[in-house]
């Protein structure tokens, strides 16, 4: 709960590099990510210099983004993934969101910071990641240590009795 609570979406990053070693610890968490039917249509490609990175940081809305170091961009792979039998829903989406949220957790509990980024441009950030037929950009992760005198924001939440209901 405490690991659940600390994590936080951060919008500014220290240029501080992030060691190949921490980076294949956090990296370690989207591998162990459940997924329907255990079929993982996912890959990762992390970015920790270089021209795509370069690129990739073009893509992001919020120029506080662009100081991250590193960035992980979570794609599904819809050819690998598994349909439910009844209605043929596709469940890629659901797959890559659990393991992107695995890697957010893990980045929290290695000290490091990152943010959910689903707002760009798709066509644009697909062909920098020299994307293919089938494969989809389902989020960007800028991954980095957070800029310093960053705290835990509140949480703006709806309350609990809000969002459950108990059936009994
Ligand atoms: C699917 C998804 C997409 C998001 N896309 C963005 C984004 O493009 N830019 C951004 O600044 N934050 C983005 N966020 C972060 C949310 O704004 C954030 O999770 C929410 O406001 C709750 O704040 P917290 O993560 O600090 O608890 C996204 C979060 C999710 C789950």
């Amino acid at each position: 709960m405490r690991l659940v609570a600390s994590r936080y979406s951060c919008r500014s990053f220290s240029k501080e590099p992030v060691s190949l070693e921490v980076m294949q610890r956090m990296m370690e968490a989207a591998r162990l990510a459940p997924s329907a039917c255990n079929r993982q249509p996912w890959r990762f490609a992390v970015m920790s210099g270089g021209k795509v990175l370069d690129d990739i940081r073009g893509c992001y809305r919020k120029e506080g983004f662009k100081d991250a170091p590193v960035c992980i961009a979570c794609i599904g792979l819809h050819g690998q993934a598994w349909h439910r039998p009844t209605d043929d829903k596709d469940h890629t989406d659901v797959d890559v969101s659990i393991a992107a949220e695995h890697l957010c957790l893990a980045a929290q509990a290695l000290g490091l910071a990152t943010c959910w980024v689903c707002s760009f441009d798709v066509e644009q950030a697909s062909e920098i990641l020299g994307l293919v037929d089938g494969e989809e950009l389902v989020a960007l992760l800028p991954v980095g240590y957070a800029a310093e005198g960053l705290a835990v924001p509140d949480k703006a939440r709806k309350p609990l009795d809000d969002i459950v209901t108990w059936v009994s």
